[in-house]
């Protein structure tokens, strides 16, 4: 054959198999030659697409799934996994999955607790932003460019890897993505210091539902407010956070005393309600309520406070001694160092070198369930010993008590989309783990009611109308939206835990920046026309 007649042949059968023929093509096909055809030869996505064909498919999929009760047999699994490496990719990706009507899960680190970001009930794709994950520190401008698919380990080892005196307020957990955190408020053992990590958020840079790239400057004052907090899933896909840096002492000191109810710990916690939240900024005391075994062979609770103070032992004691005496801290239950390696020890890592920092294979996975509640008065003694009476019916409950206060009183309800500010004490995490077997086992039911039985315990205690709850600690107990049925007034009862009356500012975005609800999942954002 001549080479004119190769070529025109060839392009006949290029024009055949991307030509899509809406009759006989499936929407995985009709998908896979959109992405084709806007593939830039420079920087080809094809490459970088698993469907369950790929030998590696499963194990991409599973890389970064904490919840194992959303990695069963049953879990609906996307139709394929994108993972961009160039920012153009996610646009590609976007424009081909509206264009195909495949709706797309985002996944930065993982860590949802209900696994919004890679399982839905409809045909959809993840795109898993786990390559982009560069980070640039600019210590002059005590600020960093951080790409949306790093970890928080990943940004506190690269601040420490050029200065000793900045930090970020980020969670305790290395292996959270930075921007489900951020996206979703994001705290940790600087929380009343400094607030949020959102609060840190100064630029941000992302694709829209029409696959273009929008900064601070050309999304609008609107949309970057929406993404601080209001959860970045519902407006877009993140490619990159500017955050502030913050200082920290080159010098923090940790302790974490522990007491069982024999030894005061009903007391004890009963009382750190009155001082959590007032304590000098400095200090963050988290109270940990756990199950714990006696050396008789039987269980108790144990409640260990688990703390940070941004400065010397030396500074610290007289401190303790004055607002908070009761707990007795003395010098030998603290110990000073720098502020990464308490990030690092806090993490659980005390034995590890800062690279451990880098790891993202680390956190042990498990079934859990978690809940989260806000507490603005005190809770009596007596609501502890019903807590205690619930806890010794399962194996691993846990409740974590994280004092507000200081910088969080300061700033107002409407600055982010993330309400809880002044007026509450702590925040309630409740958690509950166990060994499953199989998807709808005995063993996931009673941990499940079990779990939903002490949050309604708790209902006389806790904030109300609305029953606040923590965006980053998703629970669909709360309220889910419908499916195909983006009702304001379905939406609204979970929006309003998650949001208080931000959330109408939030429905106001989202019906501008994306009325055809391209980015949607079971607690997104509702876009309405009546705006
Ligand atoms: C072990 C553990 C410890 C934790 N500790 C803390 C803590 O100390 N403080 C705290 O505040 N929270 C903590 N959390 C909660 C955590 O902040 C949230 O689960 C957070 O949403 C996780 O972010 P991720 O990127 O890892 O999760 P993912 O599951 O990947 O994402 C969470 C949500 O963000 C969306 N999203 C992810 N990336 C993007 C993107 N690029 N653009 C748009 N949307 C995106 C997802 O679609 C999903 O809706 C912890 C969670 C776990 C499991
Ligand atoms: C997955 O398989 C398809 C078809 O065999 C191939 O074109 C693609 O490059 C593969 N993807 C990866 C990431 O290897
Ligand atoms: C996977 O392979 C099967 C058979 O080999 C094929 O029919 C199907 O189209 C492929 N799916 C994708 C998404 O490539
Ligand atoms: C990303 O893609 C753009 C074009 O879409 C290209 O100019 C750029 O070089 C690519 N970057 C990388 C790191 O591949
Ligand atoms: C408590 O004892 C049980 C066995 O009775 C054991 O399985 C469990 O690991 C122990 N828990 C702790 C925290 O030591
Ligand atoms: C604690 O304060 C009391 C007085 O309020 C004082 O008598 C005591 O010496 C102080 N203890 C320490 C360790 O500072
Ligand atoms: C990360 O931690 C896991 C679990 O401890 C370990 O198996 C793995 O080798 C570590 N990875 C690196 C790169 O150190
Ligand atoms: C798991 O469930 C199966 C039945 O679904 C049962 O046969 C098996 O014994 C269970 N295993 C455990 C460890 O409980
Ligand atoms: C949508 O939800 C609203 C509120 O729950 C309900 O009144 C309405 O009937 C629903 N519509 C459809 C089509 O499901």
């Amino acid at each position: 054959m001549g080479s004119s007649s190769t070529s025109a042949l060839l392009s006949l059968l290029s024009i055949l198999v991307l030509v899509p023929w809406a009759t006989s093509a499936s929407v995985e096909e009709t998908f896979l030659q959109c992405l084709s055809l806007r593939s830039n030869p420079s920087s080809p996505i094809s490459a970088l697409v698993y469907s369950s064909n790929n030998s590696s498919y499963q194990s991409i999929y599973t890389s970064t799934i904490q919840n194992l009760r959303f990695l069963q047999s049953d879990t609906p699994k996307p139709l394929f996994i994108i993972t961009p490496l160039n920012e153009s990719h996610v646009q590609t990706a976007v424009i081909c999955a509206k264009e195909n009507g495949l709706e797309i899960r985002i996944r930065g680190g993982g860590h949802d607790y209900e696994g919004l970001s890679y399982r839905a009930e409809v045909p959809f794709l993840i795109v898993d932003m786990s390559n982009l994950k560069t980070i640039t520190v600019d210590i002059e401008d005590n600020s960093a460019w951080v790409q949306a698919g790093a970890t928080l380990g990943e940004l506190y080892y690269r601040i420490a890897e050029k200065s000793n005196v900045h930090g970020f307020p980020g969670g305790v957990c290395h292996t959270v993505g930075v921007s489900g955190f951020l996206g979703g408020g994001g705290y940790g053992y600087m929380l009343r210091k400094y607030g949020l990590g959102a609060d840190q958020v100064i630029d941000a840079q992302m694709v829209d539902a029409n696959g273009q790239i929008l900064n601070r400057e050309t999304m609008g004052e609107d949309l970057f407010w929406a993404i601080r907090g209001g959860g970045a899933a519902s407006f877009g896909i993140i490619l990159r956070w500017k955050v502030k840096l913050v200082p920290v002492p080159p010098v923090v000191t940790i302790f974490n005393p522990s007491k069982t109810i024999e030894e005061g710990a009903t007391k004890l916690v009963h009382r750190w309600q009155y001082i959590a939240d007032k304590l000098h900024e400095d200090v963050f005391i988290r109270a940990n309520l756990e199950l714990t075994n006696t050396s008789s062979g039987g269980k108790t609770i144990k409640v260990t406070f688990s703390s940070m103070f941004l400065g010397t032992i030396d500074t610290l004691l007289p401190l303790m001694n004055e607002s908070f005496p009761e707990l007795g801290l003395k010098r030998e239950d603290c110990t000073e160092m720098s502020w990464i390696d308490a990030v690092k020890n806090l993490g659980g890592f005390p034995d590890s070198t800062v690279e451990v920092l880098l790891n993202r294979s680390l956190q042990s996975k498990s079934t859990y369930k978690m809940k989260s509640d806000y507490v603005k008065q005190p809770i009596p003694e007596s609501a502890f010993e019903g807590i205690w009476k619930r806890f010794l019916q399962v194996e691993t409950p846990i409740m974590q008590l994280n004092p507000y206060g200081a910088r969080m009183s300061e700033i107002s309800e409407s600055a982010t989309p993330f309400p809880h500010r002044k007026g509450n004490i702590y925040k309630i995490q409740y958690l509950v783990y166990w060994q499953q077997n199989g998807t709808h086992d005995e063993e996931t039911k009673r941990h499940i009611n079990w779990i939903r039985e002490l949050y309604k315990y708790m209902t006389p205690y806790v904030s109300k109308f609305p029953r606040e709850a923590y965006l980053n600690y998703r629970d669909l107990d709360i309220g889910t939206n419908n499916r195909g049925n983006t009702s304001y007034a379905q939406a609204s009862i979970w929006g309003r835990k998650y949001f208080k009356n931000n959330f109408d500012r939030l429905v106001y975005v989202k019906s501008k920046v994306d009325p055809g609800n391209f980015f949607r999942n079971e607690q997104s954002i509702p876009a309405v026309t009546a705006w």
